[in-house]
């Protein structure tokens, strides 16, 4: 047996949080079963992502898979005892042209498969990469979902020069922080939307040119928009893009439906583009990025794993700046 947290209930979406949290099991659980192919790592160190909210909440997984233990980041040791970073996706890249995620067939480890909340994981023997050294296990923990998405983001999706100025929406997210941190490394104007004045003057901290008020008027358009709110921000995300700007859309924490005027996308020839983890190469990239130019995702802080739950509502209450890491 091993120490996990689990989600073992569904709940209404719209269901407090209390009762949200409700469903969450911290306690034993089943070793991994072993499987051809695949190895059980010891995890060290595992990110909490507002994915795990969203499971806890019962969206994106099916009744049937439940219980599942949370948690699609971590860093930790394999059989051998290498140091390595988890890669959450399960798919085939030659199915997906050359990308697991666009693998029909492709499947999450907290979702179809028990997760990283848990002081060991089985994944397939392909879905890890190297942890480099100069990074600690709560940094690499960090990398295989938030950060990764941010940087399929800024550096595949966006299609952007050296040089552009970029809008986050959000400064102290998960997503939103490693945006602003990666887009500065790399020489880009980063431009950040907070509704905390702290959080504000936190991503100024990190590397933001500016920071302002949620729908405020910008000094000049953006090249490119980085969209993880959703329905609170998506108008002004579309009002602040330059003619032919993209905005790119990987989230929507506020709320998924949101109005769009289409004469402002036709006319401008804007371009939404969806975004969603990114490939096994690219975390490697990512961990080799963070070596080279000495940025680092920001911690919040470190819980233990029995500290699940805490960790899951500071979450949900938007206290959290950067990511939360559970240690097992
Ligand atoms: N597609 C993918 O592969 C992928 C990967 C990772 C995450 N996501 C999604 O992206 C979203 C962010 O994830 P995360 O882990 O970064 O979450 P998080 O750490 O909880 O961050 C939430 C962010 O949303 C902002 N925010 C929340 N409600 C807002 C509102 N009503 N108005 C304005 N801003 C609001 C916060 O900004 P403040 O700084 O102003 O508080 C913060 O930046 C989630 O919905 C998650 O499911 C998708």
């Amino acid at each position: 047996m091993l120490a996990a947290a689990a989600m073992c209930a569904t709940t209404d979406p719209a269901a407090g949080l209390d009762s949200v949290l409700a469903g969450l099991h911290v306690g034993e659980w089943p070793e991994p079963d072993p499987r051809p192919g695949w190895t059980t790592i010891r995890v060290r160190a595992a990110g909490v992502n507002h994915h795990d909210l969203w499971t806890l909440r019962g969206v994106g997984i099916p009744q049937e898979r439940l219980p599942v233990v949370l948690g699609a980041e971590a860093a930790g040791t394999d059989e051998d005892g290498c140091e390595v970073i988890v890669y959450p996706v399960i798919g085939d890249p030659y199915a997906g042209g050359g990308d697991e995620t666009l693998d029909p067939a492709c499947a999450y480890l907290s979702v179809d498969h028990d997760g990283t909340f848990a002081e060991r994981v089985a994944v397939p023997a392909h879905c890890v990469v190297p942890k480099p050294p100069e990074l600690s296990w709560t940094e690499a923990a960090c990398l295989p979902g938030a950060w990764l998405t941010a940087y399929r983001m800024l550096f595949e999706r966006a299609g952007l020069e050296p040089g552009a100025t970029v809008l986050v929406q959000g400064a102290g997210g998960g997503v939103s922080s490693a945006l602003v941190i990666l887009g500065a490394a790399a020489g880009h104007r980063m431009w950040v939307t907070g509704r905390d004045p702290g959080r504000r003057a936190r991503a100024v901290r990190l590397g933001a040119d500016r920071a302002f008020e949620p729908g405020a008027q910008l000094p000049d358009r953006v090249d490119a928009v980085m969209e993880t709110v959703g329905a609170a921000t998506w108008e002004h995300s579309l009002k602040s893009l330059r003619p032919g700007g993209r905005v790119v859309v990987a989230g929507a924490t506020s709320g998924a439906l949101a109005q769009v005027d289409l004469a402002r996308v036709f006319y401008l020839q804007l371009s939404v583009v969806g975004s969603t983890m990114g490939t096994r190469d690219q975390l490697a990239r990512l961990a080799a990025f963070c070596v080279r130019t000495g940025v680092r995702p920001v911690v919040d802080r470190t819980l233990a794993l029995a500290d699940a739950a805490t960790a899951l509502g500071e979450l949900a209450r938007g206290t959290v700046f950067g990511k939360v890491v559970l240690e097992p």
